[in-house]
C-alpha cells in the first residue's frame, strides 16, 4: 500500500504539535527537508526540530538532505532519531560509501536525482539503496507545480526495477496532491512525500481513503 510521508515544510510552524496531531491519522511518516541555501535556494532546519518532531510523535521521521555536504551530517540525524536518510546524488562524489554508511548507522538509505537528472546515472548504485527518490519539482520549496514529464521518469525507474528484479523503493516528492497522487500510486511509487497535499489540503481525508483502496 502506498504511504504518505508529510513535509513539515508546508506546516504552520507556530503550531508544529497542533499541526502534526490534525494531520496524524491520514499519513504514514514524517518528512524533513533539511535546506543549506547553497545546494538549494532556500533555508529551512536541522536536529532540533528532529528532535521537536520526535518529541510530538511515534512516525518513522525521513530526513531529506538537499545540503552540499551530506556525510558531515548523516550520524548526526540518524543518533537523532532518522528512520531512513535520503542524500542527492548531484551532492555525493563517493555515493556508494555515502549509502553505505546510511544503512551501518541503521536507517534506511535512500538516493535522489533532481527533475534534470536521468534515471541511467543510477544504475550501478541501485543494487545497494533501498529507495530512490525522484524529485517532481526542482528541489527548494513547497508548494511548486508537479514537472508532468516526472511520470515518464517514474515508469522508466519502475521498469527497470522490475527488469532487474530488485526491491528497492520508489518515493516522489513535490507537486504531488489530489490530482495526481492515485495515478502515480499506481505506476508503482510506493510513497508520496506532500507538503501542499497534507497541510494545505481539506480533502486530504478522502485523498487517503482512495489511496487506500
Ligand atoms: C522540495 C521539498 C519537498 C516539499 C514538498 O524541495 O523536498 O519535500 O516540501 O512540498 P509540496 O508537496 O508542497 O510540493
Ligand atoms: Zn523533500
Amino acid at each position: 500500500m502506498v504511504k504518505i510521508s508529510a513535509s513539515i515544510l508546508a506546516a504552520d510552524f507556530s503550531d508544529l504539535k497542533g499541526e502534526i496531531s490534525r494531520v496524524l491519522p491520514y499519513i504514514d511518516e514524517i518528512h524533513l527537508d533539511v535546506m543549506d541555501g547553497h545546494f538549494v535556494p532556500n533555508l529551512t532546519f536541522g536536529y532540533p526540530i528532529l528532535e521537536a518532531v520526535k518529541k510530538l510523535t511515534n512516525l518513522p521521521v525521513d530526513v531529506h538532505l538537499m545540503v552540499t555536504n551530506p556525510d558531515d551530517h548523516i550520524e548526526k540525524f540518524i543518533t537523532g532519531g532518522a528512520s531512513r536518510v535520503t542524500v542527492h546524488y548531484e551532492t555525493c562524489y563517493h555515493l556508494h560509501r555515502t549509502i553505505s554508511r546510511i544503512k551501518e548507522l541503521g536507517a534506511e538509505a535512500f538516493v535522489s536525482i533532481n527533475p534534470a537528472t536521468p534515471v541511467n546515472v543510477l544504475e550501478e548504485i541501485l543494487p545497494y539503496v533501498d529507495g530512490v527518490l525522484i524529485m517532481t519539482v526542482n528541489p527548494g520549496f513547497s508548494g511548486q507545480k508537479f514537472i508532468p514529464t516526472m511520470f515518464e521518469k517514474i515508469k522508466k525507474l519502475s521498469s527497470l526495477r522490475m527488469s532487474k528484479g530488485l526491491t528497492f523503493k520508489i518515493q516522489v516528492d513535490g507537486g504531488v496532491g489530489n490530482e495526481n497522487a492515485v495515478q502515480l500510486a499506481q505506476l508503482g511509487v510506493d510513497i508520496l512525500v506532500m507538503g501542499y497535499g497534507v497541510f494545505k489540503n481539506e480533502q486530504l481525508p478522502t485523498l487517503r481513503e482512495e489511496l487506500l483502496k
